[in-house]
């Protein structure tokens, strides 16, 4: 949460963020160093959670889950009762057998369409690469 808001801050984007995570002992953690966001730091499974809100970006990793339930992972980010907007996706690429599918086409397997990615050398393991890719959710009407 901190560091999204000094990173959007750099580039003059003012967010609102909120934190979940599946650990009750880290909530409690994060909440105590930022009393200022306590109510907005979640427990719970990023695969089952209910948002309270809508939210406009979801960031999320696809190792916070058993690789059968990735899809899952990125449909429920992606899901109108739980976000809308860009839903960006991180993964680690580095030890990936290289003569098998890369995380695009992983995904594009799933049914989504990609938006865009990116990847970014890693800053110590020089065999590795950051690979970051987004999904735009699709507009939504309103009930
Ligand atoms: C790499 S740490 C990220 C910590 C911090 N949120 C950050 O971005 O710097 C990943 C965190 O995700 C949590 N986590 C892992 N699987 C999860 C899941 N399925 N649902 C919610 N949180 C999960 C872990 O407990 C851990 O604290």
């Amino acid at each position: 949460m901190e560091t999204m808001v000094r990173w959007c801050a750099a580039k003059r984007i003012r967010i609102e963020p909120y934190g979940l995570d599946i650990v009750p002992e880290l909530a409690a953690l994060a909440r105590s160093r930022l009393p200022q966001w306590s109510e907005r730091i979640f427990v719970g499974n990023a695969l089952t959670w209910m948002a309270p809100i809508r939210f406009d970006f979801v960031p999320t990793n696809l190792e916070y889950v058993p690789p059968h339930r990735g899809r899952d992972l990125v449909e429920t980010a992606d899901a109108g009762h739980r976000c809308r907007g860009r839903a960006p996706h991180r993964r680690r690429h580095g030890n990936a057998d290289p003569s098998g599918p890369g995380l695009d086409d992983i995904v594009r397997g799933w049914g989504f369409s990609i938006a865009g990615a990116v990847d970014r050398p890693h800053r110590i393991r020089v065999n590795e690469v950051h690979h970051v890719l987004w999904i735009d959710a699709p507009a939504r009407t309103m009930a």
